[in-house]
């Protein structure tokens, strides 16, 4: 099946209460992981791509990658988004290409770094919409700022400096009439989310509860959701790696928020750790070895075993056969069918 669009895996994945992980890729390798552990486990996918990975792999060769990943796996509803588009520029390129799925982060400035204000927000993604309903893409919007700059997504700080507000968010969401709100509840992105364990003072999600509770028909994002497992952080620190003690998101916090109208789940960190670790392994066990495939066969193993685990987890698994892909060309017809009012 063509690439499809995100809003109808959300859709389909709120009818029957599920979350879907979005998972980052940069490479051949790591699309294949996805898609043996989307073929394993009989899920629906989001596979996405940053600013930085569309300029790591000049996007044309990850583009025409995806399109081998349709060809290749037909049974599975496939979706390509773009993760963090920092401009309406930006969102313009990925959808001409072919993504079908774009995110307008408006909350920072186009710098990656600045908090917006919430009527700059509103325009960009606004903006954003319009363009892309006209050709049945979907739309994620943010609200509330990520902590950390680790890798460029930031408003630096904590985690806390800029939660998501529920009143704004309500107004955003009818302002901007997008298909998917991420909030900011606590996490970053990156392996250095938390010093301890979160707890509830860390990990906001009472937050996120009461958003959903005002806002039940809207699809939640979780960004910054790697749950940095402790087995991946000794596999890198085993073999010469040097990564400082840290905690990422419990997979049941996690759980909870799918609970609570989560339907696409960010993770990235966990999937760089498991390549890592793996290479690293080889690196350490074999200096012998010098052919690329001894060490990426296994770093490409390695993260399909943990997009395998998260998709179990999210509870996407088994879901892939459940509906036939609705065309970006009828997404456009619905839309066009219920404009934005205001
Ligand atoms: O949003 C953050 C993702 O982990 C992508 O990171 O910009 O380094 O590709 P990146
Ligand atoms: P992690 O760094 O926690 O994997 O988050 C990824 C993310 O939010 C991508 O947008
Ligand atoms: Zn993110």
């Amino acid at each position: 099946m063509p690439l499809v669009s995100m809003r109808q895996l959300l859709d389909e994945a709120s009818a029957k209460g599920y979350g879907v992980g979005a998972f980052n890729v940069n490479n051949m390798e790591q699309i294949q992981a996805i898609m043996e552990a989307a073929r394993e486990t009989r899920s629906p996918v989001i596979v996405q791509a940053s600013r930085g990975a569309r300029a790591y792999s000049q996007d044309r060769f990850l583009y025409h990658l995806m399109l081998a990943a349709t060809e290749i796996y037909p049974e599975i509803p496939t979706v390509l988004h773009l993760d963090h588009g920092n401009s309406v520029e930006t969102c313009k390129s990925a959808i001409e290409m072919g993504f079908t799925s774009v995110m307008m982060d408006g909350s920072l400035m186009p710098d990656g770094k600045t908090p917006s204000s919430f009527e700059y927000n509103v325009e960009a993604t606004r903006t954003v919409v319009e363009m892309a309903h006209a050709k049945g893409v979907t739309v994620e919007g943010e609200i509330g700022c990520l902590g950390g700059i680790e890798d460029g997504h930031g408003a630096g700080l904590d985690g806390l400096s800029h939660l998501t507000d529920p009143d704004q968010a309500v107004e955003f969401v009818k302002l901007t009439g997008l298909d998917a709100l991420a909030i900011a509840i606590g996490t970053s992105h990156g392996a250095y989310k938390f010093t301890k364990k979160p707890t509830g003072e860390t990990l906001k999600m009472e937050r996120l509860m009461e958003i959903h509770r005002r806002l039940p028909n809207v699809h939640l994002v979780m960004h910054g959701s790697s749950s940095v497992p402790q087995d991946l952080q000794d596999i890198i620190n085993q073999y010469g790696g040097k990564l400082k003690p840290t905690w990422g998101v419990p997979v049941e916090e996690i759980q909870l928020g799918i609970r609570n109208g989560v339907r696409k789940v960010n993770v990235d960190t966990d999937n760089r750790l498991a390549i890592t670790g793996a290479i690293r392994k080889v690196f350490s066990e074999k200096p012998e070895e010098f052919d690329p495939r001894s060490y990426l066969k296994p770093a490409r193993e390695a993260m399909k075993k943990v997009v395998a685990l998260r998709m179990t987890q999210f509870g996407q698994a088994g879901h892939a056969g459940d509906y036939a892909p609705i065309s970006l060309t009828q997404m456009a017809e619905r839309y066009a069918a219920e404009p934005v009012t205001v």
